[in-house]
């Protein structure tokens, strides 16, 4: 059983991350999410915390949370960290290494040999676009596992590959790297 940081971005398969949050959760793992601003606009990260009985992040400059720095204590507390779903924008950042949001900034923050893991989802042209592609390749040169975006009907009206995988293939996948 493992201790868990998941991300996600402001995707429109973020509603999936409450089932894999859940679904981690029923598996035995103490999962702790972090939003994106732009995620938490989309989905309440009070959902997050209701499903895994842990606390759920979004930023970490609140006047409650003066002094702490959420950053550190997520990155040292994980076992593991996944991110699902992950936007064009954030596998940017994460590529580059910009410290923009808590998700990138706990991901830079995370121990050396820790798994990590990334599932990116996104409109198909946006997939197949060359700086998504490149920064794929960094991702995977840097360490992180990424996981197969599936193929088939988008919520954006196109067929094609970009779908974030079901919940419990993310949960495989996580089992494995745990492995
Ligand atoms: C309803 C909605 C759904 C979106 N779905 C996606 C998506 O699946 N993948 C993606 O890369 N961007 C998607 N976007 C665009 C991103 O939200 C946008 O690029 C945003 O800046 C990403 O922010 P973040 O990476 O900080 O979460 C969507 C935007 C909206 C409004």
């Amino acid at each position: 059983m493992a201790r868990i940081v998941l991300g996600a971005a402001a995707s429109v398969a973020v509603y999936k991350s409450v089932d894999l949050a859940s679904k981690l959760t029923q598996a035995g793992h103490s999962v702790r999410t972090v939003l994106t601003p732009r995620a938490a606009k989309l989905i309440s990260p009070q959902l997050f915390a209701a499903v895994t009985g842990e606390p759920a992040s979004v930023d970490e400059f609140s006047s409650e949370r003066r002094g702490a720095m959420d950053h550190i204590e997520l990155a040292t507390w994980a076992e593991l960290m996944l991110v699902a779903p992950c936007s064009a924008g954030l596998t940017a950042r994460l590529a580059l290494g910009l410290a923009e949001d808590l998700v990138s900034t706990v991901a830079l923050a995370l121990p050396a040999g820790r798994p990590r893991l990334v599932s990116p989802a996104m409109n198909p042209h946006m997939l197949a676009s060359a700086p998504v592609q490149r920064n794929l390749a960094t991702l995977r040169a840097d360490g992180w596992t990424v996981i197969e975006p599936g193929a088939g009907h988008m919520a954006c009206g196109v067929d094609g590959k970009g779908r974030l995988p079901d919940p419990a293939e993310l949960v495989q996948a996580v089992e494995r790297a745990l492995r």
